[in-house]
This record gives C-alpha cells, structure tokens and sequence, in this order.
C-alpha cells in the first residue's frame, strides 16, 4: 500500500455550498460562487475540496434531501458549471469530492412517488413500507434523528413508511438490489465528469434489521440531550450486512484510475468506526474520525483519544481527523478563540489525513440567529435545546463589506458580528491571523515528510500540555501544545531539540529549543 496517494499527504476543506460565495446576487451561495474563489483555496494551501449536496432538492434539509441525484439543484447552478469547476480546480491541482446521500432521497423524488402510488407500485419495495402494530400505530419504536416516531402513515394505502431523519426524507431499501444499482450508476455517472470521489452521507444507515425489532432503551440517556438519544439504535443502524453495501460501492470506485476517494460518515465509538475500513481494507478510505468534535478539551483526555484511535486503526488502515462540520458547533465557539489556534495546530500536525472546515481558517464563531430567521428544520422540530444547525452554515466572510463579500442581496443567514476582523481580506494581510497560521501549518505539513507521512508517538502529557512526535526514517518532528490560559514548560524528548518551525503565535520561527520549552499562555509550537 503506497503512502503517497494524494487523499494520504493531502488536506480536505468542507465546503457548505449555500454559504461560501454568491455569484449570482440571490444571497445564497452557488458554484460559480466557488469557482471564483478557487485562488484562494490554491493560495491557503489545500488539496481537495469537499462540497456537500449540490444536487436537486426541495431543501427540506437543505439539499440531503435530493429529489433527482443527476441534476443540479437550479439554486447552484447546473451541469455546466459543475463541468466548469471540475476542469478549473483540476487546473490548480485540486480535487473535488461530491457528497453522496444514498440513505434516503426526497419524498418528491420520482421513485418515492411511485413507491407511494399504491401496494403493488413496481417502486413499492424501493423504500421500507410496514403495516401499522397490531394495536394499531407505527410498526415499531423506531426514533426519527429529528424528533419524533421515524415512521410516517400514509393514509392512501393505510402503511407507514421509515424515515430515520425528516419525513421527506423517505429511507431507500438497501436490501433492493434495483436500489443498488440505480445508486451505483449514480456514482458513476458522476464519476465520469471526473469527480474525485464521494463523502457518503450517514453511510452507516444504510441497512436497517431485517425483522424490524425494537431498539433498546438507553439507561444512559440525559435530559438535554436530543430525543433520539431516548433508545439505543442497535436495529435501526450499523447492521451487519452494511459492510457489503460499503464493498460494492468501493467496487464501483475502484473501477476507475487516480485513486478516487470515498470518505464515510459514520458516528460511532471507535472500535465500530474501524469495521467500516472494511475486510481486506476494501470498506471507506476514510471513516470519518469524529473524537475532536466530541471531545472535552484538555490535555489528558485528547492525548488518550489520540491513542486509543492510533491503537485500533487496522493495519494499512489510514487515520484521518476532522474538526468541524455543518452539523456541529464551530471549534472557536466549543474552544475559544485562542484554543481555537491549539486545535489547528493538533489538526493540521497528527497523523492522517485533516479535513478543514469552511471559515474555521479565519476564526469564525457559532453566529446566533434570531427565531425569525431559524432554517434548519431541527432548530424548528426540537426547540429548546440548542441543537438547530444554523449557527455553523452562515455565510463565509471574505471582507468587512456589506454582504462581507459573500453576496450583493441580503444573505439567507445572517453574517454575524466581529466581521471587522473576522474576514479573509484583513487576515490575508495580518502576518499573525488565524488565516496565516493556517497557511503557515499547510506549508509546513506538505514540506515535511514526517509531518505528511510520519508516524505518530505520544512523547509527554501533562495536566495542562501535551507533547508529540511525528518521525519518519531519520526526521523527527517534535508538537508542544499548550491546553490552557497559563505559561507552561513542555518538556520536549532527549535528542529531539531543533529550530521552531511555527509557533501558533507566529513569532518565534528559528528559535532554538533544547531539552524543554516554555509554552505560553495558549501556545503551540511545531519543532524540527
Ligand atoms: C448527515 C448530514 C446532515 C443531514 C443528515 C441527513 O448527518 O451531515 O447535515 O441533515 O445526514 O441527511
Ligand atoms: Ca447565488
């Protein structure tokens, strides 16, 4: 197994699509819009983007809810500039990654029409039609992720139909071999424009039990946490028979030249995420590491997160670690502004490969958004706790304009403050931003072998840092984070002294350490 294919050395950026760039001035961000800031991506130093769903919707659930897979929703833009940014990011060096939602598709999709039309529809086994309990009510106790019975009656054929997130989110049956094969032309008719591969939406979904038996109640399960959590999915998720799903679409992949990638999303504790590398490695590349978002934030419990994971990949399994998302609060928020620099450092410095979340590069925070402007249907369908994800889509800043510069028209979600500093033309030309440092990790991580490849070793862990290496052959890269708000000394390992590399204060470059380092307050630093 080479180590140099370019998913391993290379750094992933997510990219919400309604939020990056406006091109066309409707205040919603599009693919022309991401197309024109493709210097800036190649200028920050990233390999792949990766653009969640892009393709026909309704946006119940703002595009995973896909009413046809082979269009584009007319809001980005269509095939043309798919083709488009396809040939310019290629241009740059850049790979672009799709994202898949083979779970479910919208309620508005024409297979789930004619799924619905009656009993004996041809399309009817497509998606999972039950009979009501015997009592009468949903065929079971299965939980929507969104609030409420994951099943839906309709009233024309007296059935319920399963869907695990919103109700126009109908779930496709994996078990229906049709279903497969119309999900893997799909794939490939995407793959043939030249995408280099997917991000597969809750992949660990697919296949539900075949006897439809009651999840279990949680005895774990907290007031504040989300209804879901009320029972344990064992029968509704991470089945068995998924990893054959996950096989044939590799097959499907593997089908084509240039390694192209497929990244699953899959929330589970790490012993299980490493089945979905699969028998023989031929699962996902990359189940999605999601410890850092879950995380408490200090230096015993990261240092032993990395080590569990580190411990229990598979053999050849490639490790990967993922700080934010769409779905999740932003990192400056759940850490802090000046952690927030800490958490890119551990990111852009571990072993495997990192994916960056659109504007955690320049510090963006969690914005609030007013009850009148709330989108996300889980802020609308579960009140009360905090857990709509409106706060982490808004729009990219590019500068302190009107608009910040992501659109001319008022923007579907607020801007938010802070955007005097928080913004890409003002960090661009501030050498200490969070946007330099970003810049600075990204060169350094592809100038150093050990940082791109190396393997990884814990050196110290202390109350409040944490001290690791990356080696390879006879380099030797030495990462001193300090977790707290206090100045530390970080011991650092005998005979690993060298010059700082970066600090994430960006002013101690070529200082010389020795056998221990003083950390400032909130300070890391990359020693070579
Ligand atoms: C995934 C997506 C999330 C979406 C859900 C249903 O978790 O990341 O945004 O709402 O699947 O498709
Ligand atoms: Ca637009």
């Amino acid at each position: 197994m080479t180590t140099d294919l370019w998913w391993k050395h290379g750094t992933i950026y997510q990219i919400y699509p309604r939020s990056f760039h406006d091109g066309n001035g409707d205040g919603i961000g599009d693919i022309e819009g991401i197309r024109s800031k493709l210097d800036y991506l190649s200028w920050l130093g990233i390999d792949a983007i990766w653009i969640s769903p892009i393709f026909q919707s309704p946006m119940a659930d703002f595009g995973y809810d896909i009413s046809d897979y082979q269009a584009v929703d007319p809001i980005f833009g269509g095939l043309d500039d798919v083709d488009r940014l396809l040939a310019e990011a290629h241009g740059r060096g850049i790979k672009v990654l799709l994202d898949l939602v083979p779970n479910h598709t919208s309620d508005r999709h024409r297979w789930f029409l004619e799924s619905r039309s009656g009993r004996g529809s041809a399309r009817r086994d497509w998606y999972m039609w039950r009979d009501p309990a015997p009592g009468g009510g949903p065929p079971n106790n299965w939980l929507s992720v969104f609030g409420g019975s994951a099943w839906t009656l309709d009233p024309a054929s007296g059935q319920y139909y399963y869907h695990a997130f919103l109700p126009e989110q109908p779930d496709l049956n994996w078990r229906n071999r049709d279903v497969r094969e119309a999900m893997h032309a799909t794939m490939r008719f995407w793959l043939d424009r030249g995408v280099d591969g997917f991000r597969v939406d809750v992949i660990w979904h697919l296949i539900k039990d075949d006897l439809f038996r009651d999840n279990p109640v949680n005895h774990h399960y907290k007031p504040g946490q989300s209804p879901y959590a009320r029972l344990n999915p064992e029968y509704s998720s991470d089945r068995p028979e998924v990893h054959e799903v996950i096989a044939e679409m590799r097959a499907v992949l593997d089908g084509y030249p240039d390694a192209r990638l497929l990244i699953g999303e899959i929330y589970l504790p790490v012993e299980r995420l490493m089945t979905y590398y699969g028998a023989d490695l031929g699962g996902v590349h990359l189940p999605f590491n999601f410890q850092l978002l879950q995380t408490a934030w200090n230096a015993p419990a990261i240092a032993a997160l990395i080590r569990d994971y580190e411990d229990a990949l598979p053999q050849n399994g490639w490790p990967n670690w993922v700080l934010g998302n769409h779905d999740t609060s932003r990192i400056a928020t759940r850490v802090g502004p000046a952690q927030a620099r800490i958490a890119a450092m551990l990111l852009l410095t571990l072993r495997g490969t990192p994916t960056l979340y659109y504007g955690d590069e320049i510090g963006m925070a969690d914005v609030s958004i007013p009850a009148d402007r709330t989108q996300d249907p889980v802020g609308r369908r579960i009140p009360g706790l905090g857990l709509g994800r409106d706060p982490e889509r808004t729009p990219m800043r590019w500068n302190d304009g009107p608009g910040a510069g992501f659109t001319t028209a008022e923007p579907w979600l607020p801007i938010g403050p802070d955007t005097a500093i928080i913004n890409v033309a003002a960090q661009e030309r501030d050498p200490h931003s969070m946007l330099s440092l970003h810049r600075r990790l990204l060169q350094v991580r592809r100038e150093q072998p050990a940082l791109r490849t190396g393997a990884w070793r814990l050196a110290h862990c202390g109350a409040r840092s944490l001290t690791y290496e990356r080696y390879e052959a006879s380099q030797r890269i030495l990462v001193a984070l300090n977790l707290g708000a206090e100045p530390v000394d970080a011991a650092t390992v005998p005979g690993a002294g060298g010059r700082i590399l970066v600090s994430t204060h960006l002013d101690r470059e070529g200082e010389v350490v020795k056998d221990t380092v003083a950390l400032r307050a909130d300070e890391g630093i990359v020693i070579g």
